[in-house]
């Protein structure tokens, strides 16, 4: 029998948005969060630079705001981004009062500088800023009797339309595997909130942990959701380039304080590209690094900030420091070996500005969503600002909602009988294989009309397999999160043919030129077949 359970507010994701959301919630509705594994399973734990916000005499929110849209190159909604701005510093105070310790010099918070923005002003803890803000949060709702949080928990469907009949669209809940007892569950809520976080697991090279397979934004696909901006995939120009460190990022705030570009005979390159050097928006520095160890044929390039103190590095840059020691890389006298990898999905789930989605009940927030924010390519360290922002705004809407009446539906249970435990999980794994490696390949950091046709016509050969392995076989981790990867794929891939110029993040060698008007790129449910298999009975 398909357990139940039933709650007032679902968030599917405990990251930086999911939990500051059920803070917001949860003094007054019950709320119940779902993750993949522990704290540290989102891209929120690991990230290193930290939260853009004005707190300085001398900056201001309309520098800010100017900032976001110069990197955006064109595409940002301006109304979002002001809103986003101005809110930051109230974002900041509340992780404050919750307990995040924010660096100090003197009487003032310390600001570090990134790519693209015209001041210093990025908030963090030291370069483990995520991991701080995610700590606190977590035991914030770890005391919250209101909230109840459910880790090892892997979302496999939202319960809306297609499963309720056709008179009822509203998303009344989720389908969720529990990875303990290897059971699907039924999680019915009045209200559910995606903060699944980003897609880059879908390239074969990522700075993300294992968790960003777009689960939200397939889910929301899937249940009739519109998807945007899916072309704009964010590479981080500094990954640390070592056979054994998988995923381990090197702080765009290394570059912020002083730290330069190299090859390997130890001459900089970044003066010829943009005239902000190694400070320049990262779309152009990934960019740059791509085209110059195409030129050398060398596997990597080198950041080097050794020229400042051995105790300045040591104080800045603990977690990196220590990360690099332990593959015997002295950051503090040597160079470190970098390579660019993909590190954030601008795209998502379309929002407005409470993240509201186009499925009544359902709400996107964070790094799963496209709120207009980042347009076609993200400021440094306005993610965090923007999971904070968001899940403010999003809580503040439901609250005002608590009181509509909402019909109570009968959800079907999860139907198993049709389906056997899977004998060759080496499918998964190859398929799950290929399909990043293609990704890498051909929808990577410079794109041609030749190659996204090579992904697409790979990712419809893939989707098939996928299908038919799901359709037959019991659920997995790994088979959902496939399912879902190759639905994001396609997505992108899409999302990327669409575009018949290059702007921001999306870089295609036929198309090298800037068109005059553009918009962003909207998927509208319906126009890529979807294969679907409805396993609930009834
Ligand atoms: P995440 O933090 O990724 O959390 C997603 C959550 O959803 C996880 O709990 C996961 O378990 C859960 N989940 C996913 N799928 C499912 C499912 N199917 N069922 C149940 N649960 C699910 N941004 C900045 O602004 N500043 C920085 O300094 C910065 N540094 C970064 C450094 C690194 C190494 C990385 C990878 C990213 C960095 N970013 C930074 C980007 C930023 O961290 C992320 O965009 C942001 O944290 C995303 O937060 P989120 O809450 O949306 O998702
Ligand atoms: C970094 O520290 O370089 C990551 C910052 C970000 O992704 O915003």
């Amino acid at each position: 029998m398909t357990q139940r359970f039933a709650t007032d507010v679902l968030i599917i994701g405990g990251g930086a948005a999911g939990l500051s959301a059920a803070l917001h919630l949860a003094p007054h509705v019950r709320v119940t969060v779902l993750c993949k594994g522990d704290i540290s399973s989102g891209s929120s734990h690991w990230a290193q630079g930290g939260v853009a916000a004005v707190m300085s005499e001398e900056d201001s929110a309309a520098s800010h705001a100017q900032d976001t849209l110069t990197a955006g190159a064109g595409l940002c909604d301006p109304d979002t981004v002001e809103f986003t701005v101005n809110k930051a510093p109230e974002a900041i105070r509340t992780l404050i009062e919750l307990g995040v310790e924010f660096d100090m010099e003197g009487n003032a918070y310390h600001l570090t500088r990134e790519g693209g923005h015209s001041f210093r002003r990025v908030l963090h803890v030291a370069d483990a800023t995520g991991r701080a803000i995610t700590e606190t949060l977590n035991q914030a709702v770890l005391d919250h009797e209101n909230i109840e949080l459910f880790s090892d928990r892997i979302a496999i469907d939202l319960i809306n339309r297609s499963r309720l009949g056709r008179y009822s669209s509203r998303c009344a809940g989720a389908y969720v595997l529990n990875q303990s007892t290897g059971h699907v569950e039924v999680f019915q809520a009045k209200f559910v909130i995606l903060a699944t976080g980003g897609a880059s697991k879908v390239y074969l090279y990522t700075s993300n942990p294992d968790s960003s397979t777009g689960d939200g934004i397939a889910m929301a696909w899937r249940a009739g959701c519109r998807i945007a901006n899916m072309e704009f995939n964010q590479f981080h120009p500094t990954c640390l380039f070592h056979p054994h460190a998988k995923s381990f990022l090197i702080s765009e705030a290394v570059r912020g304080e002083g730290g330069v570009l190299t090859l390997k005979d130890g001459r900089r390159f970044m003066d010829r590209f943009h005239e902000l050097g190694e400070l320049a928006p990262r779309d152009i520095v990934a960019r740059a690094i791509d085209h110059e160890m195409k030129r050398t044929g060398e596997d990597c390039v080198y950041l080097d900030i050794s020229h400042r103190s051995p105790e300045f590095i040591k104080a800045h840059f603990p977690t990196i420091a220590a990360r690099c020691l332990d593959f015997g890389i002295d950051m503090t006298r040597e160079p470190i070996p970098v390579v660019p990898a993909a590190h954030y999905t601008c795209g998502g789930v379309l929002v407005d500005q409470f993240g509201a989605t186009d499925v009544p009940g359902l709400f996107a927030i964070g790094e799963s969503s496209c709120t207009g924010l980042h347009g076609a390519n993200r400021l440094a360290s306005n993610s965090l600002l923007e999971c904070l922002v968001f899940a403010r705004s999003c809580a503040d809407q439901i609250r005002t909602m608590l009181n509509q009446p909402i019909e109570r539906v009968r959800i079907p249970h999860w139907d198993e009988s049709q389906v056997v435990d899977s004998d060759e999980d080496v499918v998964i794994a190859h398929n799950w294989e290929e399909l990043r490696r293609s990704m890498w390949d051909y929808v990577g950091i410079v794109r041609t009309d030749k190659r996204l046709q090579r992904a697409q016509r790979r990712i419809d050969l893939l989707k098939q397999e996928i299908h038919e392995y799901y359709s037959h076989y019991r659920v997995s981790h790994d088979l959902i999160e496939l399912r879902n990867l190759i639905t994001v794929a396609e997505l992108i891939v899409r999302s990327a043919m669409s575009r018949k110029e290059s702007r921001g993040l999306h870089y295609n060698l036929d198309h090298p030129e800037l068109l005059k008007e553009s918009v962003d790129t909207i998927l509208f449910p319906g126009s890529i077949e979807h294969l679907t298999v409805l396993r609930p009975a009834g």
